[in-house]
């Protein structure tokens, strides 16, 4: 992927499992990376090599602009990566708080402030007559959840799949490409979180695959998007479910 060393990527939520692979990948086929960290310094800083670290909390208003404001000061962005993302349960019995809290914080980071900083990039990359946006959303998104406490995340990912779709439309004729990523259950990260061993093999065993889709799978599929080779994919979702899931 040699058109990505001359690029600058802004990749959300490197501290995590998704996010620290794509920062590596990245990195690994040329590209000069700024990543995004909220509480995993350590994590981000194991997987950001010679690139930018930039402390990000998306849960505040202007968090996203201020972001897009101190990455552009450090390099022009040519590749904006969202990925950082919570999944807050929104149990849908017991207490209200917990369904109001998890939808507010859910709504805030997956959809505002993604959406916002995709605002901010597209704007820029217009400008520019070039850019790329992809964002990593989840097949949760397509389907709803099968885990009921998690309807939220799900709607969330639902929606900032749509707002890239208006996005890519929107500037089309501008340059500016975005696409969306979908995967189903990953080996790592929330794919994975507090679940031992046994469930993650009985999980597996449902996969229609039998196995789980594999965290650098991600990475390489945003690579390539990010190169812009085949610009008619704008405004795409690209399933990555191993056939667990098909439309
Ligand atoms: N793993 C899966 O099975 C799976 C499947 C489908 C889609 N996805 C999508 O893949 C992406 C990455 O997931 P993952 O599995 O890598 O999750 P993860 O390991 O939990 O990482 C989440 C990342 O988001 C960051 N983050 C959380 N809250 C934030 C906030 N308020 N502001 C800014 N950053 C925040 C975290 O930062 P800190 O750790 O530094 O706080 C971390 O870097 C998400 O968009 C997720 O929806 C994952």
């Amino acid at each position: 992927m040699h058109e990505l060393s001359d690029r600058t990527a802004l990749i959300t939520g490197v501290s995590g499992a998704v996010g620290g692979r794509l920062a590596a990948t990245f990195e690994g086929y040329g590209a000069r990376v700024i990543g995004t960290y909220r509480t995993g310094k350590e994590a981000a800083e194991a997987v950001i090599g010679t690139g930018h670290l930039i402390q990000a909390d998306l849960t505040p208003p202007d968090a996203a602009r201020d972001l897009w404001a101190a990455a552009s000061a450090i390099a022009e962005v040519d590749i904006l990566v969202v990925n950082a993302a919570v999944i807050e349960p929104t149990p849908l019995t017991g207490e209200d708080d917990a369904w109001d809290a998890g939808w507010q914080q859910t709504l805030q980071v997956n959809v505002i402030g993604a959406a916002t900083l995709m605002r901010e990039a597209a704007a820029a990359f217009a400008a520019r007559g070039s850019g790329s946006i992809i964002t990593i959303s989840s097949w949760a998104g397509q389907q709803g959840s099968r885990i009921p406490d998690l309807g939220a995340y799900a709607a969330s990912k639902a929606a900032i799949r749509n707002f890239g779709q208006s996005l890519a439309r929107a500037y089309a004729r501008d340059g500016v490409r975005v696409y969306t990523i979908a995967p189903g259950v990953v080996d790592a990260g929330m794919g994975t979180a507090g679940l031992s061993a046994d469930e993650i093999r009985a999980v597996a065993e449902g996969l229609t695959m039998g196995r789980h889709v594999e965290v650098q799978e991600i990475a390489e599929l945003a690579a390539f998007l990010a190169t812009d080779r085949t610009p008619s994919l704008t405004g795409s979702t690209l399933d990555l479910n191993g056939a667990s899931y098909l439309r």
